[in-house]
């Protein structure tokens, strides 16, 4: 009994101490605001709306692919194996439920460095690491469209990691860094915008396989987690070039068509009526970019119908 709330007393106070230090270190918002632009806004909703699938988490609906119209952002709540349920913030310009009253600096904060108006270190769950690599412009563009979508009064409970995720994800998790001048990717080079799309696109987060709870590096994109829902279990590609189980043997006009017109499985059919609207240039890039990475042989598995299904 005493060793167990020695211990206790101990992981509290290398709790203070940690939340204490990485609070006095966290990156400060801009004060910078950010004018809105013809042009910046529809930048900003090419990237929202396309190749960035903020409503693939944001909107209700999205995770059984049917989005909610009139609740495009609102919010929603899901339930996630080994995680529990996860509360998605109501990121539209809505002043008591959305992210109305926060500054442009801080919304950009949230996007990049992961850090919520109230200077809470936020739960990657929300592809924030891959969003540092945005762009200064992309990102200004995409806070300048968030700020012009039809506000939603939608309360979504505060999001909170059950325990004892929430205690691994305090010790362990790195004090974000600060993000800045970061350039626009290169037009005339496919594969190093195609680099950038794929990252900000986070497709690695569903199609590299987990160690624990981190990507496994050394599989990037070699697919073969699990996608559980109303749909069975599917496994998640292998977008590797390898030629027999990977995309090698496909055209690029093969794999756009996968993307654009949602016939793979659930859940990666819910996202084509985003990928639809991803220009044929950037989509090209995307697939050139994915046919410069290492190839890795991995048969993924065969998806599993629930048993049950009527
Ligand atoms: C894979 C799911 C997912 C995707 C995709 C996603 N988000 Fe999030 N987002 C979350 C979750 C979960 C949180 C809450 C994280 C936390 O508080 O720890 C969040 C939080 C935020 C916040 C902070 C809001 C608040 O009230 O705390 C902003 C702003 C935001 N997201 C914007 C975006 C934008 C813009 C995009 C698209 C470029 C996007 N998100 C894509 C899951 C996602
Ligand atoms: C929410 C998770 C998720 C995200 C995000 C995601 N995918 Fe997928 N993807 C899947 C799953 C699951 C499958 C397998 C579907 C099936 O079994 O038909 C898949 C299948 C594919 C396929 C079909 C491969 C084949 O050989 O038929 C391609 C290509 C693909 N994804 C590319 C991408 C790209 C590029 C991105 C990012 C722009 C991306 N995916 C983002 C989950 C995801």
């Amino acid at each position: 009994m005493e060793k167990e709330s020695s211990l206790l007393t101990k992981s509290i106070f290398v709790f203070i101490i940690l939340t204490s230090f990485s609070c006095a270190t966290l990156p400060k918002p801009s004060d910078e605001k950010i004018t809105l632009t013809a042009q910046r806004l529809a930048r900003g909703k090419y990237l929202v709306e396309g190749i960035g699938v903020c409503g693939g988490c944001h909107t209700p609906g999205s995770h059984e692919g049917k989005p909610l119209k009139e609740k495009h952002l609102a919010g929603d709540s899901i339930f996630i194996e080994g995680l529990g349920t996860i509360n998605i913030p109501n990121i539209t310009p809505d002043v008591q439920t959305g992210i109305g009253g926060w500054t442009d600096g801080e919304i950009i904060r949230a996007m990049r460095e992961g850090v919520n108006k109230k200077g809470e270190i936020m739960f990657p769950f929300m592809p924030y690491p891959n969003y540092r690599d945005m762009s200064d412009d992309d990102v200004k563009a995409m806070v300048a469209y968030l700020r012009t979508v039809p506000p939603v009064s939608n309360k979504v409970p505060k999001f909170k990691l059950p325990f004892p995720v929430n205690i691994m994800f305090w010790l362990f998790s790195p004090t974000p860094k600060p993000v800045k001048d970061v350039p626009n990717p290169p037009k005339d080079d496919p594969v190093v915008l195609g680099k950038y799309l794929v990252t900000i696109g986070a497709c690695s987060d569903c199609h590299t396989p987990r160690k624990g709870m981190k990507q496994d590096m050394s599989r990037f994109m070699a697919g073969g987690d699990p996608h559980k829902g109303y749909w069975g279990t599917t496994y998640a590609s292998n977008i590797t070039p390898d030629k027999d189980t990977g995309i090698g043997n496909k055209t690029d006009e093969e794999i756009i068509t996968i993307l654009r017109k949602g016939i793979s499985r659930p859940p990666m059919s819910f996202l084509s009526s985003y990928y639809k609207r991803v220009t044929d240039n950037d989509l090209k890039a995307a697939v050139a970019y994915l046919r410069s990475i290492p190839a890795i042989k991995n048969n993924v598995p065969e998806p599993k119908p629930y048993p049950d299904k009527k």
